[in-house]
């Protein structure tokens, strides 16, 4: 299906509907303007003490070039300009070849914490030795897994301080599995005391899913920097030194990452997946070496006359399980995105965070953050000035040619027009 996505920001929700309604059944697309997306009765049942529900605009942010295919991906932000950032990059990258991926492996790991052992090699001689029957233990305490083609995979042990660790490592198929892992780790406990004449201080999931890493890469062409060649070289080497200091500056990786997690927070929690497990997944990962690092590189390849982005961090997701089945709204961002599977899913998601991260970079070694950032943040000041819609559209303009583009200006030009009106 292609479609035409001239002025697409300019269109009223409902016409943007309208052209993705190959993509979105009646139904789903009612379902996203109905304001009942998720019922008070199921919001009871997914945490406690319900009040009600809250809501968050949603988004799409069109053709995404991926491995050859083309998404639409559904990004749930409240952050003015980063759907635009991303709709932006996605298309200088798709117009210079698309994302490219790689999966390197997909499996959850969950540790149990021995401690109180007297002598923790021959306590590691035994686990190891046991190795098969542990691991059919695991997957008994978990048979549907099984049944599903995913279980238990491997087992392996380190020392750190007091502690005997045992690691355990599953195939959990297309769902994220912290309640399949917690299940399996519980059930080894009674083995593993008995096998190391210890105690288990805790039995748990790692959010520092390593076993599950995938890399998306992209080249953007030089002429999408800047028109004039020199500049356009000028700005490639700024985006290898931008790269580079998010190398060595934790200051800097912090906020680059953040800015990569500007599109991935965004598309997580719209396919209803766990924010804080892939936020926290990507942070321990990007400390991996001991120092904290920017999560994505760019780098000039001027041969090609391109510059080369390339992000690898772990991606836990699932498209089954938890509150994906619970949220309607949820099913709607799946169908968006042609129901993929988990690893496709990942893919898209890693894709989705490097483009956000070229758009923030290009910004920033560019005309500054705060061109395009105010530019779409100013329709958020006149809204919280208390501005209706219709205010916002006669004030938007003013308010760019101000100096001082600020919540105390925003409330300035509205007085100013209400009581011309009144006059
Ligand atoms: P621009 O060049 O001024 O935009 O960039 P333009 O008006 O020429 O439009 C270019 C394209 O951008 C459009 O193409 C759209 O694709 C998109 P068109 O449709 O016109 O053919 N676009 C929009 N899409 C939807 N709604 C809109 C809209 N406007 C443009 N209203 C842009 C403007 C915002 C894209 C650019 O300045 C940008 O990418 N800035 C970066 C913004 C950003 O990263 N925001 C996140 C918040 S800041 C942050 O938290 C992260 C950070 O700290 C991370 C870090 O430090 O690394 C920055």
């Amino acid at each position: 299906m292609t479609i035409n996505w001239t002025g697409f920001s300019k269109k009223t929700p409902s016409e943007r509907q309208t052209l993705l309604s190959e993509l979105l059944s009646d139904d789903k697309q009612e379902l996203l303007t109905s304001n009942q997306q998720l019922s008070i009765e199921t919001a009871n049942q997914m945490a406690e003490h319900v009040l009600g529900t809250f809501s968050l605009p949603f988004s799409v942010a069109p053709d995404f070039l991926i491995d050859g295919k083309t998404y639409h991906i559904p990004m749930v932000t409240e952050e003015p300009s980063v759907v635009a950032a991303a709709s932006f990059a996605a298309k200088l990258i798709k117009r210079s070849g698309g994302f490219t991926t790689t999966i390197h492996n997909r499996l959850m790991i969950g540790q149990v914490a021995l401690y109180d052992i007297k002598d923790k090699k021959i306590a590691e001689q035994a686990i190891l030795s046991h190795k098969a029957q542990l691991l059919s233990q695991a997957d008994q305490a978990h048979p549907s897994i099984v049944k599903r083609g995913g279980g238990a995979r491997d087992i392996w042990t380190e020392e750190k301080g007091d502690f005997l660790i045992l690691y355990l490592s599953v195939d959990t198929q297309e769902a994220m599995g912290a309640n399949m892992l917690n299940t399996m780790l519980e059930a080894l406990v009674p083995t593993l005391e008995e096998l190391t004449d210890g105690q288990s201080l805790m039995a748990i999931l790692s959010n520092y899913a390593t076993e599950s890493l995938v890399t998306a890469e992209c080249r953007v062409d030089l002429r999408f920097l800047s028109r004039d060649k020199a500049e356009a070289q000028q700005l490639a080497q700024k985006m290898e030194l931008a790269s580079q200091l998010a190398q060595v500056d934790p200051y800097r990786a912090a906020t680059h990452n953040k800015g990569i997690f500007n599109g991935i927070d965004a598309i997580v929690l719209a396919t209803g997946n766990d924010w804080r497990a892939i936020e926290a997944a990507g942070h321990s990962f990007a400390n991996q070496s001991g120092n904290y690092r920017g999560l994505s590189t760019w780098h000039y390849d001027k041969e090609a006359q391109q510059v080369a982005g390339k992000l690898t961090m772990p991606m836990p997701i699932a498209t089954k399980g938890g509150s994906i089945g619970l949220n309607p709204t949820v099913q709607v961002a799946h169908d968006l995105l042609g129901n993929p599977t988990a690893k496709e899913l990942a893919s898209i998601i890693v894709s989705v965070g490097l483009a956000q991260n070229f758009a923030a970079l290009k910004a920033l070694i560019g005309t500054g953050i705060q061109a395009g950032h105010m530019k779409l943040q100013a329709k958020s000041l006149l809204l919280l000035a208390g501005a209706t819609e219709s205010e916002v559209t006669a004030l938007l303009p003013k308010l760019l040619q101000e100096k001082h583009r600020n919540q105390e200006t925003a409330q300035e030009l509205l007085m100013a027009l209400r009581n011309n009106k009144n006059e």
